[in-house]
């Protein structure tokens, strides 16, 4: 089985951080999206990797070169959806099964059965309740799905697509994409992944479903902090550890060469390499690599790599290489 992760959407629900690095780097409870996805990955005993990524994902590139894996990339020149990403991967496809993993999406879920693969294809789905019109729906009869929806407005069952797939015969969900780009037929301006399937269903294709007991959709500020805070929380080690002249409040997840002083860290705070943390409290947070911080107060913040932040400010979200004194 192949994984097959697009990275390069434009993660507009993400800036400022977005706009000088990909979604799926940015830091969640001590490292980027992307490196739990491709723990995940290398759980499943995957070898083989396609990433989908931006004319700018030079730096995914970077970051995934120490991985033991064998990775391919293909670039998405324009970010037209889900949908058009996987379609340009068609040339490194064959009869292989495939897994897609959203990459801007989290999964402490045991995905073990999936490992020997699926007969048929399916969708991995969660049973929600509340506002649902921000999911794919799917609606299911005896086993087997019948109807798959990308967000709308009034949502005929409560199991959502969680953003991940199995694909048994990927092949045949090319053909489905490639006749959809053909008649430009899009939902919400985009080429969705979920219209290709609902289309391989309406040609026949039997396609289950497999749940998924909990994923985290990093694409907004608020669900990146649910997401720290609740995979710090699973974390094992989530805290260990010293910092002479500091408080640290347990979980937080802290690169070995951040510079903490006369500070009180946690719980729930996420800080990258090459970060400095002087005179400050800060909880409910995720610092980028590099940035300063000093004197001040911060909750429920994000702070973008470089970025310096100096004064008593409570919540914010701080751009790359932006600084602010207050
Ligand atoms: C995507 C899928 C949607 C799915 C969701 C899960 O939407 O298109 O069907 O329910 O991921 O996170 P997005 O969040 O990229 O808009």
């Amino acid at each position: 089985m192949k994984a097959v992760i697009p990275v390069a959407g434009t993660g507009s629900r993400l800036r400022p951080f977005t706009l000088t690095m990909p979604k799926a780097l940015i830091p969640v409870a001590g490292k980027p999206i992307l490196g739990h996805i491709l723990d995940k990955v290398v759980a499943l005993d995957i070898q083989d990797v396609i990433l989908i990524i931006s004319p700018a994902g030079d730096a995914i590139k970077t970051y995934v070169e120490p991985y033991d894996l064998n990775v391919q990339y293909v670039v998405q020149q324009e970010a037209l959806g889900i949908g058009h990403a996987i379609f340009q991967c068609r040339s490194l496809l064959d009869d292989e099964p495939i897994l897609i993993i959203l990459g801007d999406t989290i999964y402490p879920s045991d995905f073990s059965y999936l490992q020997d693969g699926l007969t048929t294809s399916a969708v991995g789905v969660k049973s929600l309740d509340g506002d649902l019109r921000r999911f794919g729906i799917v609606e299911v009869e005896k086993g087997r799905v019948t109807r798959l929806v990308e967000k709308p407005d009034h949502p005929q069952s409560n199991l959502v697509v969680a953003g991940v797939y199995y694909l048994n015969e990927p092949m045949r969900l090319i053909d489905c994409l490639d006749t959809m780009i053909r008649k430009t037929q899009t939902t919400r301006h985009e080429y969705q992944l979920t219209d290709a399937l609902q289309m391989m269903i309406d040609q026949g294709i039997t396609l289950t479903t497999f749940t998924v007991n909990e994923w985290h959709d990093c694409g907004t500020p608020d669900r990146l902090l649910e997401a720290n805070r609740r995979l710090l929380d699973l974390k094992e080690d989530g805290g260990i550890g010293e910092i002479p002249g500091s408080v640290l409040i347990p979980p937080v997840a802290i690169a070995p060469d951040a510079r903490i002083e006369a500070s009180v860290i946690g719980p729930y705070v996420s800080i990258s390499s090459h970060a400095s943390v002087d005179r400050a409290v800060i909880r409910e947070s995720i610092i980028g690599q590099e940035a300063h911080l000093k004197n001040c107060n911060l909750v429920g913040s994000i702070i973008g790599p470089h970025a310096v932040v100096s004064g008593q400010v409570k919540q914010i979200y701080v751009g790359t290489y932006s600084e602010m004194y207050i």
